[in-house]
């Protein structure tokens, strides 16, 4: 990570005007979302502190303003009540304080006693380098201001790197707290370490690492984990770093889970299964869970659309990155079922005839297969030519997504095919598609994957080339997209 010069750092709160400006060049970009929450300028990676309290989700986003880059980091605050409209709530922290000068890096959020917490990274540089602090603010509901403590909550851990990142607020019992860490040994071995406290906002000690067996040499670190309970099960989700993994091509990024239990007591996080990949696109990391309010046994996922060290079409329009699709998480057979949002159907506008061919710019496509195997393009040109195609192959029993005959390619090293294998073969599709994202829903949950698309203008046709019956929901704008910083 670069130093950040004087200027850069205090630039913020001195120039809304430079992002005024900014604003203006992004908004007329062909590939601004629709129903997608994305940064009103610069770039946005990944969610953080995504939460209900008192009728109301809050979600933030890690977000450099000033352009395409992975700049200095602060919070960006969207709330809705619905999972489905988004507001703009504008900056909720910036990197001001000595602890955290070198960017707010990512976090959680607890509600307790009507208090609502934010737990982040503080990267403070000097001359001493890199030093990470797990720092911690409040949300005043109502007013969205953002109150930031005098000093950080605690420092970094001997026996790890400056690698120690990504808070997880976690609360065991009413007197029992926890926070998990990202890190990395300083054998460069991905690590997640865990700090206690009887009380969520003081006190927090460090307790140990987790004992993960089988898994103690997995990648060199391991960014945003998290621990949460899914369908009676434990889930640990994390992103293990620089390690290549079978059907990923040459991608060194990646963000799965593991199904088990953990003991808190004892550090130690017994699988029953493998590591499973979340998401099985190009464009999917740092995923963020939120228990739903009626039913606690239910998590919900949201993650950014995007990767790290990659480059997007739309960088040299000094924006990048969204947010997936809310999705609804159960354990089935040791499997995690991601499924679209119920509540997703208030999307729905009129249905437009498949058989035109054309697929409006936000639209989502529910595709019954009649026969075993099916093949799909999306984004073709007019004679069918290009595009993604979706092909299910019911000898090898693999789905192949490969996005290379697409005219805006990116990313290219992580290679253009994605495959996932189905043994029950291949009965639904579900894929919502805005203006510069498509994901790929697969029999009800079994998988998704989820990628960035750039389709020019000539690039809005497809073409089902199997037998199946196809229905395409034109979708309604739910993205504020308004000028609030
Ligand atoms: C994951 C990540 C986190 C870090 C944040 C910085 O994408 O690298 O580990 O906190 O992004 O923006």
């Amino acid at each position: 990570m670069r130093e950040w010069t004087e200027e850069e750092k205090n630039r913020f709160l001195e120039s809304p005007d430079q992002i005024r400006e900014l604003y203006k060049k992004v908004r007329r970009s062909d590939f601004r979302q629709t129903y997608h929450i994305q940064p009103v300028t610069g770039l946005l990676n990944d969610p953080n502190g995504f939460l209900h309290a008192n009728g109301e989700w809050h979600l933030f986003y890690q977000w450099y303003p000033y352009g395409a880059e992975h700049g200095l980091k602060h919070w960006y605050h969207v709330v809705s009540k619905d999972l489905v409209n988004w507001n703009n709530c504008g900056l909720a922290i910036a990197p001001d304080k000595w602890y955290d000068n070198g960017g707010a890096f990512s976090g959680s959020a607890l509600v307790m006693d009507g208090k609502l917490y934010l737990y982040y990274t503080g990267i403070h540089t000097g001359d001493d380098g890199v030093v990470p602090y797990t720092c911690l603010a409040e949300l005043f509901q109502g007013s969205y201001r953002v109150h930031k403590k005098d000093e950080p909550l605690f420092g970094p851990q001997e026996g790890y790197t400056h690698n120690q990142r990504d808070p997880k607020i976690i609360k065991l019992a009413s007197d029992r707290y926890v926070i998990i860490l990202g890190a990395q040994n300083d054998a460069h071995q991905g690590r997640v370490i865990v700090y206690e406290s009887r009380r969520p906002d003081r006190g927090f000690k460090f307790k140990g690492e987790i004992n993960v067996p089988g898994f103690m040499d997995f990648g060199d670190m391991w960014e945003c984990p998290s621990i949460q309970k899914i369908s009676g099960y434990d889930v640990l989700m994390f992103c293990p770093q620089h390690i290549t993994l079978k059907y990923r091509g040459q991608s060194q990024n990646h963000n799965g889970y593991i199904i088990g239990s953990m003991d808190w007591d004892e550090l130690v996080f017994t699988p029953v299964g493998q590591f499973h990949e979340l998401d099985f696109g190009f464009d999917a990391y740092a995923a963020e869970c939120a228990a739903r309010k009626r039913s606690w046994s239910e998590t919900t996922l949201i993650s950014w659309m995007g990767i790290p060290d990659a480059t997007y079409p739309t960088d040299g329009e000094e924006w990048s990155g969204c947010l997936t699709l809310p999705r609804n998480l159960r354990v089935r057979n040791r499997r995690l079922i991601q499924e679209p949002l119920a509540e997703l159907a208030a999307l729905r506008d009129d249905e437009a005839d498949p058989l035109l061919e054309i697929l409006p710019k936000a639209c989502e496509l529910n595709v019954y297969n009649q026969e075993e195997d099916l093949e799909l393009h999306l984004f073709t040109k007019y004679d069918h030519s290009g595009g993604i195609s979706i092909c299910y192959d019911s000898k090898t029993k693999i789905l192949t997504v490969d996005r290379s005959e697409m005219t805006l390619t990116f990313n290219n090293d992580d290679g253009n095919v994605r495959t996932r294998k189905l043994d029950g073969g291949l009965d639904h599709l579900r894929i919502f598609i805005d203006s510069s994202s498509v994901e790929i829903f697969v029999n009800n949950g079994d998988a998704v994957f989820t990628s960035r698309v750039f389709p020019l203008d000539n690039e809005h046709y497809f073409q089902m080339k199997t037998r199946a019956e196809v229905h395409i929901w034109k979708l309604k704008n739910a993205v504020c997209d308004d000028f609030i910083v």
